[in-house]
């Protein structure tokens, strides 16, 4: 058996498509939807995501701002420009690339954040609505797995989901929203024990635990759907190459469907941020009639 390929660039590009032509009708309304991204230091990652993403909001529109700071900016002088920007009418979406330097506390920067202007979903008011299941912004990356989720599974209720990782930005905010989504849910991390076998039990599997090809095809029930989120760089043969937490060429022969790494997640990340960025505009507007 060979699994189905979840094209998640075709996905994003149909996201994109429905959010650009949201960007034109709040335009009509005299209102440009901005956002603005801020990277603190030079992590080369990080600096292709920021830029992915400043490229991505151009492309659909929507006004986007960049700052980068030194690695060495105080946490008094980041939290001074949130103040600012939470204040400035004109931006409806801030985002704090993480990680962020070690002398700066990632807590701290993002409870600093307007709640309404949180689109990366971490704010603890958006964490916390989210687990409630009350409208809220969701994390992006989540976000994508579930839209990604939906394309290939009829019902997700009743459906048996584990997640490998509980991280706050991907495995936490996913188990919130396929609790929501009525599946039964099963996170496994670090410690957690029989992690094989465990897995094997899973109808749905969505993995960022960060290691390379960490998910083999015995973890994997036959005909389960998986979802890879890991971004690793690896050196193969003296050249740099993306792979994802999921060895894709031996769980293709048990799964029924997987994302593949590049053109999986990723593209639905960045799509899911203009969408927030989109929500962010329209809900401020609608607050300042
Ligand atoms: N670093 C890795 N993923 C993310 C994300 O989704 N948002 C932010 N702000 N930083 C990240």
């Amino acid at each position: 058996m060979s699994a189905v390929r979840i094209d998640g660039k075709a996905a994003a590009a149909e996201l994109l498509a429905i959010t650009s032509h949201e960007v034109g009708k709040l335009k009509a309304d005299g209102i440009v939807p901005s956002l603005t991204v801020i990277l603190v230091g030079d992590d080369p990652a990080s600096d292709v995501y920021v830029r992915n993403k400043v490229q991505r909001a151009q492309e659909v529109g929507i006004l986007s701002i960049e700052h980068r700071l030194p690695a060495n900016t105080s946490q008094e002088h980041l939290l001074a420009l949130i103040e600012a920007l939470n204040g400035d009418a004109s931006v409806h979406g801030i985002l704090v690339q993480l990680p962020l330097p070690r002398h700066i506390s990632e807590q701290a920067v993002i409870q600093s954040l307007d709640p309404l202007k949180d689109v990366d979903g971490f704010h603890s008011h958006n964490v916390g609505s989210l687990a409630q299941g009350l409208p809220s912004f969701v994390p992006c990356t989540p976000a994508g797995c579930l839209q990604l989720l939906q394309g290939v599974v009829a019902e997700l209720s009743g459906k048996h989901a584990v997640i490998v990782g509980r991280s706050n930005i991907v495995g936490k905010p996913m188990a919130a929203l396929l609790l929501k989504a009525d599946c039964t849910v099963t996170i496994l991390h670090s410690r957690s024990r029989n992690v094989a076998a465990l897995c094997r039990l899973a109808d749905i599997v969505v993995v960022a635990a960060g290691r390379p090809k960490l998910v083999t095809s015995d973890w994997i029930k036959p005909g389960a759907v998986v979802i890879d989120v890991g971004i690793n760089r690896v050196r193969d043969l003296d050249r740099a190459r993306l792979v994802g937490d999921v060895d894709y060429d031996d769980v293709a022969t048990v799964a029924a469907a997987l994302t593949p790494v590049p053109g999986g997640v990723g593209p639905m990340t960045i799509a899911n941020l203009m969408a927030n960025t989109v929500l962010a505009a329209r809900q401020q507007s609608q607050l300042k009639r």
